[in-house]
């Protein structure tokens, strides 16, 4: 089903692969393009659920991202001391005692001596800074306990990090030797929103003071306890995403069998969390654990696609199949049950007991992570042994492999990419040749034009959106495709800083956040196109000649492919079945204004007026961040001269989305 016909100048290309990388640009000698779509031919149905999330504990993702806790390494078992971002004040010394542990999981705490001459205490400086915005209430809670004879009392203050301006202060008394927990409200007044600021508790007594699970809430989205960050969620409802791919990735995987996703201990009370290290090389409180991902999912209306652990961890350990994998697949039954079912099984009955009387709906399972990269060949038994357990007691699960199996027939098979602007446009026609009698359909689980840094500029929006034009032509076959990732904390770019890998969707510190321009491509794809998938056609698209650079697979050198034509516009169309409006898509990553034009046929007309939303930018490095979050943003109007025929000036490096009216 291939559903453009490519220009005859592809088939030059063996003929051109001596030739240098340079890029030449053929369309100012071409003629005008021509973008058919054929209204009375479907090719299939677009995907209802083609878009949606992945992001994992990645680049502050969730601490210091989306979740909404305040507090930087608040259990005290980030960073090489245990003390990051936590420092002293007032001639306090401080200290992680690993013999004072609040229970099992929290089993490390920060120990701080007064001398009692002056306010002495400990500061928190969140990530990269707590935001104080204006009439807001905070929770702040922490665990306590004193020597004897401490008198007290804690001043637990949100103040500017240069101590000037407290903007709301609580006075807690009554510690004893004993661990209890205190919690406060602290409310703002009016003042200017800010984000360098600390939380600081301080005495003037002498003693010994410790403190376990220091935490500060702000107000979450939709109020949750324990909840998320408002504009974060408020972003990715706008992307109206379909599923969450949860939860990750490497974050799945650990860098070591022990330091895998094990969901078990990411559940039930906060307090009772050990977390475990992100193998991105920092902490993770599991404060958002796999009950705050479904309720995510929830919240956003979305279905989790829940990957399970799949016996791989990223330094190569495996777990041969057989006897000694079962306790892992029982670990991923036993979610199974915990997400889905009800009071009568133990795992449904501990979901309720967490809080969460109704079970959600899950219908995809992925087994485990990119195990292409477990050279020990045993993801094929691997793979088996998990479908075959889940298939028996969930039949109705469909069920993702992260590597090509033989055993097997997965439902799915999860690709990722990540490339350039001309490899995603290069490879933007593949899945037109992908056959379509297989049983296994695509769920295109990362991909991204990793172009900009610490998002993506508005080249690789382009080659964002040349590739989602590929991706829902052929929604029929790839069923669910997700950018990743999804979140950066842009506050400290430097190695070790709040980054892991560059060029993700959505940038944030802790007061503000942005969308990319790539954001913008995913928002227009995913929330304009109809349920038809219509076939095209096309004449004249202009190509380039681009060299695909080497590539290394395994650590070794590939060598370096042919030079190759690349078009450089894109389109697909769809159609809203309810109302006959066509969704025309077409993409122009050339740095001229492009005149197309665009023949409609099996319809009876095309009105001329209809809806435009155009995003573009004066240079394909122009971008979007925290100072201008709105420099590149999509623009919607009302367009005349549109019709069964007509040409229209596509503008230099653009996206456009074209509404046609059609009877
Ligand atoms: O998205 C970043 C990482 O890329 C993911 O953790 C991993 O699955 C992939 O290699």
């Amino acid at each position: 089903m291939n559903l453009i016909k490519l220009p005859s100048v592809l088939a030059l290309a063996p003929l051109v692969c001596f030739l240098s990388a340079a890029i030449t640009s053929r369309a100012d000698t071409n003629p005008i393009p021509v973008l058919r779509i054929k209204a009375d031919e479907a090719t299939g149905a677009v995907s209802p659920n083609l878009y949606g999330l992945m992001t994992e504990e990645i680049n502050y993702s969730y601490e210091g991202g989306l979740y909404g806790e305040l507090i930087g390494n608040r259990t005290f078992k980030a960073g090489h001391d245990g003390l990051k971002f936590w420092t002293a004040t007032g001639g306090a010394d401080i200290d992680v005692d690993t013999n004072a542990p609040l229970n099992d999981a929290l089993n490390w705490s920060l120990k701080m001596d007064s001398a009692g001459n002056s306010p002495a205490g400990i500061i928190n400086h969140g990530y990269w800074g707590i935001p104080v915005r204006s009439n807001t209430k905070y929770h702040a809670s922490f665990y306590t306990k004193a020597s004897d004879g401490f008198a007290g009392p804690l001043t637990v203050s949100l103040e500017s990090a240069d101590g000037k301006t407290a903007f709301a202060t609580a006075e807690i008394s009554g510690l004893t030797g004993d661990w209890q927990k205190f919690e406060v409200t602290l409310k703002t007044k009016k003042v200017k929103p800010s984000k360098d600021n600390v939380l600081r508790i301080t005495t003037a007594s002498p003693g010994t003071i410790w403190f376990q699970q220091v935490s500060l809430f702000p107000p979450t989205y939709k109020d949750r306890v324990n909840g998320n960050r408002s504009d974060l969620m408020q972003r990715l409802a706008d992307l109206d995403p379909k599923f969450l791919r949860l939860p990750g990735g490497n974050y799945l995987e650990g860098n070591t069998i022990a330091e895998r996703f094990n969901w078990k201990k990411t559940i039930g009370p906060i307090d009772e969390r050990p977390g475990h290290k992100s193998p991105w090389g920092y902490w993770s409180t599991d404060g958002l654990g796999l009950l705050e991902f479904l309720e995510w999912c929830e919240d956003l209306n979305m279905q989790p696609v829940l990957a399970v652990y799949a016996g791989y961890s990223l330094n190569h350990d495996h777990v041969n199949p057989g006897p000694d994998l079962q306790p892992y697949v029982q670990d991923a039954l036993d979610e199974i049950e915990y997400a889905t079912a009800d009071a009568s099984t133990p795992w449904g009955a501990q979901r309720i007991k967490d809080g969460h009387p109704a079970p959600f709906v899950l219908n995809y399972i992925e087994v485990g992570n990119e195990d292409e990269f477990d050279r020990s060949g045993s993801y094929d038994g691997r793979f088996t042994q998990f479908y075959d357990a889940i298939k028996a007691k969930y039949p109705r699960l469909q069920i993702i492999a992260t590597a090509r199996v033989k055993s097997r027939v997965p439902d799915l098979l999860d690709e990722h990419y990540y490339r350039s602007e001309e490899e995603m446009e290069a490879h933007a026609l593949d899945y037109d040749k992908y056959p379509r009698t297989n049983h296994t359909k695509i769920f295109c689980g990362e991909w991204a034009t990793r172009v900009g840094s610490p998002t993506p500029n508005m080249a690789g929006a382009l080659g964002d959106a040349a590739w989602m034009t590929g991706l829902e032509r052929n929604s029929d076959l790839v069923l669910m495709a997700s950018y990743a990732p999804l979140l950066v904390n842009v506050s400290d770019l430097v190695p070790g800083g709040s980054m892991q890998w560059r060029t993700d969707l959505i940038g944030y510190d802790v007061l503000y956040s942005y969308g990319s321009p790539s954001y913008y491509a995913q928002e227009m794809f995913s929330t304009h196109h109809g349920d038809t998938i219509l076939a095209t056609d096309s004449a004249n698209i202009p190509t380039e000649l681009w060299r695909p650079p080497a590539r290394r697979r395994f650590g070794v050198e590939q060598p370096r492919p042919p030079a190759q034509m690349i078009r450089k516009i894109f389109f697909d169309a769809t159609r809203d079945s309810r109302n006959g409006t066509i969704f025309l898509k077409v993409v122009n990553t050339l740095g001229t204004p492009q005149p197309v034009t665009v023949e409609v046929s099996g319809v009876s007309s095309v009105q001329r007026k209809g809806r435009e939303m155009v995003l573009k930018a004066n240079n394909p490095n122009d971008t979007n961040s925290i100072e201008q979050p709105a420099k590149i943003v999509p623009i919607s109007e009302t367009v005349g001269g549109l019709g069964k025929e007509f040409t229209k000036v596509l503008p230099p490096y653009s996206i456009t989305i074209l509404e046609l009216e059609t009877k």
